[in-house]
C-alpha cells in the first residue's frame, strides 16, 4: 500500500498518457530484402531501434538519420541480461518514444519474443508483432532445400539443439524425433551436431538420411554442407562451416542437387565498389546483387550544374548552324534540356540537327525527352 501511496498519482497518468507502442518486428535470417513491408516501414519511423547482434548492417542503415539504434549487447546503463532488455523498452516507450525491437529471423521463433512480450505486458505497455521471414525455413529455402515435397516429406518440424547434451526440462525428445517422419530442422544444434546426430541414430533415424548444414543462410557468405547423418558433423566441420547455422535432416536435402539457385549466382560472395552518382548507383547495385553480388556504393562522381552556363548558352544559341550533337551521357542529356527550357526553348529548337548518343542508357534519356510535355 505504501508503495502505490508513495508514486505521485499525477507521474503515474504522465507515464501511461506518453506511452507509446514497442513493435517486436523480425528481421529474416541476413538478407535485407526478406524484411516485410510493414517492417521496413517502421524501421524508417522508428525513434529508437534495439536491435539483436546478428542484424545486418545494411538494414540498420534504414533507420532515420537522428534515431538512435542500441545494440543489445551495450543497452545504457545496463547488460546483456533479458531483464535489462525489458526494462529498457518498457522504459523508452514510456518516454513516448516508438521502439523498434528488431529480431533475427521472427521474434516468436527461439527469439525469446515470448518473454518480451509478456513483461511488456505486466508493465502495461501496448506491443504488436511483425511476423519475420524465420531461418528455420529461408536457410533451407536458400540451400535449394524445400522443407516439404509430394515425393519426399510432407511435415517437417523444427527443434532447438542447444540443450541436447543436457537432458534438461526442454530437451527436444530425441528418441521420439528420430521416429517422426518428415523433414527435422534444427536450430542452435551446431556445436552439438555430432551428439544429435548420433541420438537420432541410436533411436532409430538411419545414419545414411540425407542431411545438410546451412552457414549463414541467405548471405553472401552462405555455405552449405551436405552428407549422410552419421557424418555430416565432420564433413562440415572440415569445410569450414561456423554459426549461425541450420541443420535439416531427410530426404528432401536430396533435391539440393537440383535446386541450388542461390549458391550458383555468378556473383555470389563477389563485393563489388560501384562508384556511380548517388542517384545513378542504385539501379546499378540491384542488378548486381541479382546476380548476388554485394554492391559497395561509394559515389566518387557528384553531378552539379554549372557556376557559369555562359559556353552552353551561346552553342544553344545558335544550335541549328551545328551538324551533329554527341550527348555523351544521360547526365548531359538531362543538362542540356533543362537548360533549354530555362531560356525558353525545347527541343523543337534542335530541329534538323542529328544527334548521337554514347550508350544505351544515354539513348533511353533522349527517348524519354520525347515524352515530356513541350
Ligand atoms: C536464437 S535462434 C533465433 C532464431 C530466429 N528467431 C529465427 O526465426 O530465425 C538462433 C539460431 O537461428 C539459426 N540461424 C539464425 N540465422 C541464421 C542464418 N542466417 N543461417 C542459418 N541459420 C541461422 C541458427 O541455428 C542460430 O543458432
Amino acid at each position: 500500500m505504501n508503495e502505490v501511496a508513495d508514486c505521485p498519482e499525477s507521474e503515474v497518468e504522465e507515464d501511461l498518457s506518453n506511452v507509446e507502442k514497442v513493435s517486436l518486428v523480425g528481421a529474416g535470417p541476413g538478407e535485407p530484402e526478406l524484411l516485410t513491408v510493414k517492417g521496413l516501414r517502421l524501421l524508417e519511423t522508428a525513434d529508437v531501434i534495439v536491435h539483436d547482434r546478428l542484424i545486418n548492417n545494411r538494414l540498420l542503415a534504414m533507420a532515420r538519420p537522428d534515431a538512435e539504434v542500441v545494440d543489445v549487447g551495450k543497452i545504457p546503463g545496463g547488460g546483456r541480461r533479458q531483464s535489462d532488455i525489458n526494462n529498457f523498452l518498457i522504459s523508452t516507450a514510456r518516454q513516448g518514444k516508438r521502439v523498434v525491437r528488431l529480431k533475427g529471423g521472427d521474434p516468436f521463433v527461439f527469439g525469446r519474443g515470448g518473454e518480451e512480450a509478456d513483461a511488456l505486458v505486466a508493465a502495461g505497455v501496448p506491443f504488436e508483432v511483425v511476423p519475420g521471414v524465420t531461418s528455420a525455413v529461408a536457410a533451407p529455402a536458400y540451400a535449394g532445400i524445400p522443407l516439404t515435397h509430394r515425393e519426399h516429406a510432407s511435415s517437417f518440424t523444427v527443434v532447438t539443439g542447444s540443450l541436447s547434451g543436457k537432458g534438461g526440462g526442454n530437451s527436444p525428445d530425441w528418441e521420439t524425433l528420430a521416429k517422426t517422419p518428415g523433414t527435422l530442422v534444427i536450430l542452435m544444434g551446431w556445436r552439438n551436431l555430432s551428439d544429435i546426430a548420433a541420438k537420432l541414430i541410436a533411436n532409430g533415424r538411419s545414419g545414411a538420411t540425407p542431411s545438410a548444414v546451412v552457414s549463414w543462410g541467405s548471405e553472401p557468405w552462405q555455405m552449405t554442407a551436405t552428407g549422410r547423418l552419421d557424418s555430416i558433423a565432420d564433413i562440415a566441420k572440415s569445410q569450414g562451416l561456423e554459426a549461425p547455422a541450420t541443420v535439416v535432416v531427410g530426404d528432401v536435402v536430396r533435391l539440393r542437387e537440383r535446386l541450388n539457385w542461390f549458391e550458383s549466382l555468378p556473383l555470389l560472395g563477389r563485393r563489388v565498389l560501384v562508384t556511380r552518382t548517388r542517384n545513378q548507383a542504385g539501379l546499378l547495385s540491384r542488378h548486381l546483387g541479382e546476380l548476388g553480388a554485394t554492391p559497395i556504393e561509394i559515389p566518387t562522381i557528384d553531378v552539379r550544374p554549372p557556376h557559369d552556363y555562359s559556353k552552353l548558352d551561346e552553342a544553344l544559341a545558335e544550335v541549328s548552324e551545328f551538324d551533329w550533337i554527341v550527348f555523351a551521357s544521360a547526365n548531359a542529356v538531362r543538362a542540356v534540356y533543362d537548360r533549354l527550357v530555362a531560356t525558353g526553348r525545347d527541343s523543337r529548337s534542335l530541329h534538323g540537327v542529328s544527334v548521337a548518343t554514347i550508350g544505351p542508357a544515354t539513348a533511353d534519356a533522349i527517348v524519354s525527352l520525347e515524352s515530356l510535355p513541350i
